[in-house]
């Protein structure tokens, strides 16, 4: 099985690339998981995995149960938290148990952060499902929920014990939940790596198929990227803020539309506006910037939408969590497979930018 290893001493861990749930047990055994475990899932992927994992996970001997919370983002709550945290309190969960999050990015924020908090911390394992968990969310030891209109804005690092990613679960995958994973692939690409960005360019019909083979290694070499820069810098203090390109403007525009267009779509127009800031600054020609929205098309993204007034999404902005001594971060490329972070982007130049990806 392919394998990738997350250094960050005492909480490192290895991911696991594969395409079925044939080795799950034995990469158990192999981080000695203790007997007593709870799988968190969501109500879709219930029906869809969790019979097959737990049965596994039963007869080979692990005292496993399963708990599904109400699948969505407006369920990532304390509430739901107070729900799996009851559940480990139901199943008997002690200190030296641990929860398995079965699911999207969702699954994987809420059930890190039920884990951080549960009896001061037990040990969990991301076994991702959506294209965005694999490639994004379930490496790096972010956990958390939503509060007071908020994303994220409660939660605590922790990282999971093991990463068991399992192609293809994307075979059930809403295509637009695809299509919203990609933007963070893409991510990867223009922010650390020309070659990974030129392989994705070029294979799009085998990714867009879902062949197996070529999906494990797109994934590995994309954990590897995010893998590399949380090595570096686990708790965000510098340079893991460039993993939030596309994601300023990006994240405004999803607020804006009130959650009706998945994030990985507003990060893709997110990426093409401050891509736009970037021409306008000389950091990069127009035919990159061209490239990139060829790219995304590729994979389907409206690269422009109607949106609301650019004060709205202004608004919003003021409101990113990354702002620090009221500047906001922003990420720009300097050319495919590199960028800048810098706070001096202009108010015109982010109405320009908002302007250049309405329709
Ligand atoms: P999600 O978890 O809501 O999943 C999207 C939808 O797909 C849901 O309806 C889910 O039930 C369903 N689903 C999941 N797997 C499926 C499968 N295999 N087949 C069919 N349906 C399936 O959303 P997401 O896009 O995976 O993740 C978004 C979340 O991730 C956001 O809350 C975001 O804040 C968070 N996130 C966290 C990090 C991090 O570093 N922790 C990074 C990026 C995003
Ligand atoms: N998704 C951004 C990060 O993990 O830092």
């Amino acid at each position: 099985m392919d394998k990738l290893h997350v250094n960050l001493g005492a909480d490192s861990y290895d991911i696991c690339f594969t395409d079925s749930f044939d080795k799950l047990t034995e990469s158990l055994e192999e981080i000695n998981a203790p007997k007593k475990l709870l799988i968190v899932t969501d109500t879709n992927v219930e029906p869809l995995y969790a019979k097959e994992v737990n049965t596994r996970l039963v007869e080979a001997g692990y005292d496993s149960a399963v708990y599904a919370f109400k699948a969505g983002e407006e369920n990532k709550s304390m509430d739901s938290i107070l729900g799996i945290c009851g559940a480990c309190v139901e199943h008997g969960l002690d200190r030296k148990s641990m929860i398995l999050a079965l699911g999207g990015g969702v699954v994987g924020d809420m059930a890190g952060f039920a884990a951080a908090i549960y009896m001061r911390g037990i040990d969990f394992i991301q076994i991702p499902t959506t294209l965005l968990s694999q490639s994004d969310s379930s490496v790096g030891g972010k956990t958390g929920i939503d509060f007071m209109e908020s994303k994220n804005i409660l939660g605590a690092f922790h990282q999971p014990k093991l990463v068991y990613i399992n192609v293809n679960t994307l075979k059930t995958l809403p295509p637009v939940e695809f299509v919203s994973g990609m933007g963070e692939v893409v991510k990867h690409g223009i922010i650390r790596d020309a070659e990974f960005y030129r392989f994705i360019k070029e294979n799009s019909a085998l990714i867009k198929s879902l062949d197996s083979e070529t999906l494990i290694k797109m994934s590995k070499i994309n954990c590897g990227i995010k893998a590399n820069v949380v090595e570096q810098d686990e708790k965000e203090n510098g340079l893991r803020a460039i993993l939030n390109f596309g994601h300023t403007i990006g994240h405004a525009a999803e607020s804006s539309l009130n959650f009706t267009v998945t994030h990985g779509e507003c990060v893709g127009l997110g990426m093409m506006a401050v891509s736009k800031i970037a021409v306008s600054r000389g950091l990069i020609d127009e035919a990159t910037l061209k490239d990139i929205e060829e790219t995304l098309r590729e994979y389907d993204f409206r690269v422009r939408m109607p949106l609301p007034p650019a004060d709205e999404i202004y608004g919003f902005m003021q409101k990113d969590k990354k702002k620090a001594n009221g500047k906001l971060k922003f990420v720009l490329p300097v050319k495919i497979g590199d960028v800048m972070q810098t706070r001096d982007v202009t108010e015109k130049e982010i109405y320009d930018a908002i302007e250049f990806i309405s329709e």
